[in-house]
């Protein structure tokens, strides 16, 4: 297990309730997992936990243990962790460094904090270019661009740092349905270079397509684990915060009003097939 959270709890300084209560969870390295939950759910302060943020810069109380690559987190150096789990937040407008004047520099900013060599900084940041199609803004001020851009160059500057664990908070908040479609195909080249992704997305038909497990946070706790296609097909989700798939939703529907499944079905593809089978596929 690449990542492994133990019974975690845990309080914000000058607060007096919990934001997290009893928390486990063990991320397998390679897969990728989604995490559903409302508003103040407690998806970001996870987030934040596994990055050693809290308890590192948030202090507060935290209870439980986690475990990177089999090692206690406290036993990693903030510098350590951060080339180990890479966390791209909700709002690019934050981690746009501000120092930089160009793309092309922006891109190659955290590698020159870390010491990288010039000529890996050199293909590392080309490599960068061409995946996330940044070809036409190199040499635009990284406060030129528009949302969905600035979302694009700070995950790749995220991942010029080369981390296992990647953390995408609510990437496509911001982002019009094209650019969503972008960050979901950079989030299967990742998958394919075999990094552990956490995606915490609203976007469930997506979160249907391209996560292996997925969780439902509710008030602090974890209602719902398990493998895709058994969550996002559980309509007790929905009572927890929890939204279905689109197809999901609609065979469930059908369901209510007499038609039956042997199991409803994630995507439209697979509600097709199971309808023309006349229904118990
Ligand atoms: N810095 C903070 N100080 C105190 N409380 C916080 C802080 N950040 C978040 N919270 C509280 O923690 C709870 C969980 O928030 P958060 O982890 O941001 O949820 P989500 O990402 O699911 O919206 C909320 O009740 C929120 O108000
Ligand atoms: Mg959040």
């Amino acid at each position: 297990m690449i990542v492994s959270l133990k019974n975690i709890s845990y309080r914000y300084p000058l607060e007096k309730e919990s934001v997290i209560h009893n928390v486990s969870f063990s991320f397998e390295k390679g897969k990728v997992y989604g995490m559903l939950g409302e508003n103040e759910a407690g998806k970001t302060s996870i987030c934040n936990i596994i990055r050693g943020f809290i308890p590192n810069f948030f202090q507060g109380e935290l209870t439980g243990e986690v475990f990177i690559k089999g090692k206690a987190i406290s036993e990693y150096t903030v510098g350590e962790l951060s080339s180990i789990v890479g966390y791209s937040f909700q709002n690019p407008f934050t981690q746009i460094s501000g120092v930089k004047e160009t793309v092309e520099e922006e891109l190659a900013y955290g590698m020159e904090n870390l010491g990288v060599s010039p000529e890996k900084m050199r293909r590392k940041v080309d490599e960068l270019i061409e995946l996330f199609h940044l070809q036409p803004l190199v040499n635009k001020n990284p406060y030129e661009l528009s949302g969905g851009q600035k979302q694009r160059v700070a995950l790749a500057s995220m991942l010029s740092l080369e981390p296992e664990v990647v953390i995408l908070d609510e990437p496509t908040s911001q982002l019009d349905p094209k650019s969503t479609e972008d960050i979901f195909e950079i989030v299967q080249i990742l998958k394919e270079q075999g990094k552990t992704i956490l995606l915490v997305e609203h976007k469930v038909d997506l979160l249907a397509q391209y996560c292996d497990e997925i969780f439902v946070m509710q008030k602090g706790e974890i209602k719902f684990s398990g493998k895709t296609e058994d969550v996002l097909t559980n309509p007790e989700i929905l009572q927890f915060g929890g939204q279905l798939p689109q197809a999901t939703l609609f065979c469930l529907k059908m369901q209510e009003r007499g038609k039956q499944f042997a199991k409803l079905p994630l995507s439209v593809d697979e509600a097709v097939s199971v309808l023309r089978n006349g229904g118990l596929a």
